[in-house]
Order: structure tokens, then C-alpha cells, then sequence
């Protein structure tokens, strides 16, 4: 059993790093907030006496020897950045849950064959940095840091700099080579989806994750006087922007298993009287099938070929195939919870993960447990403290199986 006052309060605390008035948080992945949260779960892992590693991107990995030291690590865990607008539980769960299941296996002796590792993906959202899964996505082989150290926030920090800044922060981490594969990776999360709450089911059994891509879209028109410029005169980016947003939604309605989102739009110059002369504005778009994200970026690249009245480019910033998870992994989660007399179903996710490349390079799987309305980036996210528990028991015993103790 996990102390479940212990994780309580744990994520209480982390809560207050980064609070917002609302009682969500905003910790933008390598901020000095981010850098505090590192700071303040290395220095709880420290009082229990477990090693910490970090890699070139700042992953923090908090480890527990098993009996054979050359065993590759069971690892668990999740990310501590949030959205700018974030709730309590995205990551943070996931991370503090694992740390939990660490320190109740020292707790109670518990000798594992393979060693345990709690790890914090670095930038996770993307919300700062684009794209997200930037940690987990070095870690599978599938990009580099070299990458990414130019990319620049909203305000002009790079990457590379708030990178540099968070390695220093930590200096009691050891440094390491990233992506040593591990033995297995398994990462507890809230569903951010309204499926286990309708249900009233305590544990998903997560089977795969669906597929995304985000475009950023620059539309160049033609500033000039919104009082004299008559209709034919005007090369307005904010209406050839509006067109083609507008056609997002009967997309959806089209394809209903779709998901297509405008994040972020900025006007330029940004004067009441003056008609746009630039947009830049994002879509993230979803779908678990890769022919149909193809289909649905190919028209998106068609509607923007196709406005007259201003130049639309369109840039791929991220792309993340569907994947399934090992079905022993799946099969292992659903008997842990059978066990602990846990109500369960399968369901896929909707929101990526860093369980995704891990997918990729170890056999992984995800633990989801319910949040109220399904809200999720959103700072009113909040959980059934028995849920948290429920997982968190979950966690702890698949931890256990795979990794022999
Ligand atoms: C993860 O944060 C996602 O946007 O799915
Ligand atoms: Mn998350
Ligand atoms: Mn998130």
C-alpha cells in the first residue's frame, strides 16, 4: 500500500509552485518555475537516498537499485511542466504517483530485480517551446537536442539558453547519455477526456494514443487604412484567415473521430484601424487514423493554396504517429486492477503522451484515472483523491511485476 497522505499532500505542494489565482498553474517548461519543481522533487528524492541523472535535455531520471545494478530500469513517471493556463494534475500526477511507488518500495524493503526510475520528461506541452515531447522524443532516438536549441518562446528565449540554465540549476544530477532503452515504461496520467467519469469507471487501461500534427500558418496580406481601403483594394490576412478557419469546424463535422483546434493567433500590426497585414495562427489536428491526418493536412495545405487575397504558408511543426501500446503492458495494468478490485475499461487516449516514443524503443503502456468533466488544460482541472489513489496502487504494482519484486 502507498502512504495516500503522502501523495496528497505532495501534490498540493507541487501545486504551489506556479500557482495561479484561478488554482491552476502555469510552469512553462525550463522556466525558473520548472526549474523550481526539479529542484524541489531532487531534494525530496535526496532524503531517501536515491541517485539522480539528467541527459542532454534535462530529463531528470530519479533512481532505486535493483539487485542486478546492469539491469536496464523499470521507468515510470510523467512531466512537470504545465500549459500556460494548466491545471494541478497534468504530469504532475504522473510524476508524483511514481515517486510515491519509490519511496513505498523503500519503505517496505521491497528488493526488485530490475532498478526503479522515476523520470520527468523535459517540455512536454510544447506550449513554450514547440513542439512538445521534446525530452521523450530525444530519449527514443528520434530527434536530437542540436534539434531544437535555436527555437525561441513568444518573448525570444532560446531554447538552448533555458536548456543550459536548467542543467545548471541541478548540479546534484549526474549527467548521462540519453536513451539507454529501458526494460519497461509505464506513466499514470488523468484521462483529460470525459469517458471514465460518465462511466463511472476508476482505471483506464490506455491501448494506444492517437495521432497528431500541428501547423503554424502565416498569412501575409497588406496593412493599410481600415476607413479608406475599399473591399477590392484590401489584401486583409485576418479575413483569409477567418476563411480558412471557418472551414475547420465542418471538417469535424465531416470526420467525427477528428480533432482540429486554433490555439494561437496573433494580428499584426494590431490596431483597430488599421486591416491586419499579417496573421500567424496554429491548428493542432488529431485523428488515430495516419490516412486520414494526411487527408485532413492535404486540405488544409489546398484551402490555404487557395485564398486570392494573401499569401498563406503553412509549416508542419509537429508530428506524432498513432501508436499502440504492448499488449503486455495493457494486460498487466487490467490484471493489476482486477486485483485491487478496481472497476477498469481499455480506451485509447486522445491526448498525447511521452509514453508515445517510449512506445517505441520498450514496451510501455498508460494508467489513466478520471478528472471532473473531463476538463483538462485548463486551470479548474481537478480529481477524486480516491482516484489518484487508485492509480497510484495500480502503478505500484505493475511497477512491481515488471520490474520483480
Ligand atoms: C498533450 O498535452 C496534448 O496536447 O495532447
Ligand atoms: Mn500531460
Ligand atoms: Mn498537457
Amino acid at each position: 500500500m502507498i502512504k495516500s497522505d503522502r501523495l496528497l499532500a505532495r501534490l498540493d505542494e507541487l501545486a504551489r509552485i506556479g500557482a495561479t489565482p484561478q488554482g491552476g498553474v502555469n510552469r512553462p517548461a525550463l522556466s525558473p518555475l520548472d526549474r523550481a519543481a526539479r529542484s524541489w522533487l531532487a531534494t525530496a528524492a535526496q532524503a531517501r537516498g536515491f541517485a539522480l541523472y539528467t541527459d542532454a535535455l534535462a530529463n531528470l531520471f530519479i533512481r532505486r537499485d535493483g539487485r542486478g545494478p546492469d539491469r536496464p530500469p523499470v521507468l515510470i513517471g510523467s512531466h512537470l511542466d504545465s500549459q500556460p493556463s494548466g491545471g494541478r494534475f497534468d504530469g504532475a500526477l504522473g510524476t508524483l504517483a511514481a515517486f510515491e511507488c519509490l519511496e513505498t518500495l523503500e519503505d517496505q524493503g521491497i528488493a526488485t530485480d530490475h532498478p526503479v526510475e522515476v523520470v520527468a520528461w523535459t517540455n512536454e506541452e510544447g506550449s513554450r517551446f514547440e513542439p512538445g515531447t521534446m525530452g521523450s522524443k530525444a530519449f527514443a532516438g528520434k530527434a536530437q537536442v542540436e534539434d531544437w536549441l535555436a527555437v525561441m518562446d513568444g518573448s525570444g528565449a532560446r531554447f538552448g539558453d533555458e536548456l543550459a540554465a536548467t542543467l545548471a540549476a541541478l548540479p546534484q544530477a549526474r549527467p548521462r547519455p540519453i536513451g539507454v532503452p529501458p526494460h519497461a515504461y509505464v506513466e499514470l496520467h488523468i484521462e483529460q477526456g470525459q469517458i471514465l467519469e460518465a462511466e463511472r469507471i476508476t482505471i483506464g487501461v490506455v491501448t494506444g494514443v492517437q495521432g497528431a500534427r500541428w501547423f503554424n500558418v502565416v498569412v501575409d496580406g497588406e496593412a493599410a487604412h481600415a476607413g479608406t481601403t475599399p473591399l477590392s483594394y484590401r489584401h486583409d490576412a485576418l479575413a483569409a484567415a477567418a476563411r480558412l478557419l471557418a472551414q475547420l469546424p465542418p471538417l469535424m463535422v465531416a470526420d467525427g473521430t477528428a480533432r482540429l483546434t486554433c490555439g494561437r493567433l496573433v494580428v499584426e500590426p494590431g490596431s483597430t484601424n488599421v486591416i491586419p497585414g499579417r496573421v500567424v495562427f496554429t491548428i493542432d489536428s488529431r485523428h488515430p487514423e495516419p490516412a486520414r491526418l494526411d487527408a485532413i493536412e492535404a486540405r488544409i495545405r489546398a484551402m490555404a493554396a487557395a485564398e486570392t487575397t494573401a499569401r498563406m504558408t503553412v509549416e508542419r511543426t509537429l508530428d506524432l504517429a498513432p501508436c499502440r501500446f504492448d499488449p503486455v503492458i495493457v494486460a498487466a495494468i487490467d490484471q493489476a486492477a482486477a486485483d485491487l478490485g478496481l472497476s477498469r475499461r481499455h480506451l485509447p487516449s486522445g491526448a498525447f503522451h511521452d509514453a508515445l516514443h517510449l512506445a517505441a524503443i520498450c514496451p510501455a503502456g498508460m494508467i489513466f484515472v478520471p478528472c471532473r468533466g473531463g476538463i483538462s488544460h485548463n486551470e479548474a482541472e481537478s480529481i477524486v483523491p480516491d482516484d489518484a489513489i487508485a492509480g497510484t496502487e495500480v502503478l505500484l504494482a505493475v511497477t512491481r511485476q515488471l520490474a520483480g519484486g
